[in-house]
């Protein structure tokens, strides 16, 4: 139990001031009965807000299908954020939500974000090994020495030391393949393939981890579920 103050706050309802005013006006109740006292402890799944249930008391896991043009950062000056196409309240919420890792603005295709923080760092972990797959559309097209370079474990891309951990790689038509990593580097996919000598067109990613991203419209987040 919190105090009531403290879990509409946590929850990205207003700073700590603001719902005390909308707890002392009379807009909460807590399992039927209006509490106007800050203080009252209560459990976030028995309280409303003007009559209506609180937006994921129990936490946020969520799968986006982030448009292109999109950007992975929190900063408002750097065009439509990811964060723009959730409930804007999440943002305020403590701990706050963020995305799992980065997609880059030209990327795009399943994105997880979590107010979790202890799963977000397990799924970034490189220790982890957390399977990412992507879409990728190429300038030319792919052949058997490309699939080798991407298999190997010896790939070598530009100002890394160590070479990247083999790939996974599906032949899906001429200029069209889908690449699995288990890494999460810079620009990983991108420069995987400018170092075969191709060029990525397009990237979307389709998978990660457990999850994936089905039939979600662009632009759209659903609930997902931990296995
Ligand atoms: N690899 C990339 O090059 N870009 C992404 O957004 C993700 C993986």
């Amino acid at each position: 139990m919190l105090r009531l103050d403290r879990l509409l706050a946590n929850l990205g309802y207003g700073s700590r001031r603001e719902v005390i005013m909308l707890i002392r006006g009379g807009r909460v109740d807590v399992d039927g009965t209006r509490v106007v006292d800050p203080s009252s402890k209560a459990r976030s799944a028995d309280v409303r807000l003007d009559g209506v249930p609180l937006d994921h008391p129990h936490g946020v896991l969520v799968a986006l299908n982030k448009p292109v043009d999109v950007v992975c950062s929190h900063e408002p000056d750097e065009g439509t954020r990811a964060y723009d196409l959730v409930p804007p309240h999440w943002e305020y919420r403590n701990p706050r939500v963020e995305t799992v890792g980065r997609l880059d603005k030209d990327t795009s295709g399943l994105l997880i974000l979590t107010d979790d923080h202890q799963l977000l760092h397990r799924l970034t972990s490189p220790k982890h090994h957390v399977v990412k797959r992507y879409v990728t559309t190429l300038a030319a097209p792919f052949d058997e020495t490309m699939g080798a370079s991407l298999t190997s474990g010896t790939l070598l891309i530009d100002g890394d030391a160590n070479p990247c951990l083999p790939a996974e790689v599906e032949v899906l038509g001429a200029q069209s393949i889908a690449i699995s990593i288990t890494e999460g580097r810079y620009h990983q996919v991108r420069r995987m393939v400018a170092a075969c000598g191709n060029h990525v067109e397009a990237l979307h990613r389709t998978h990660f981890g457990e999850w994936s991203l089905d039939d979600l419209a662009e632009g759209q987040w659903t609930d997902i579920q931990r296995a």
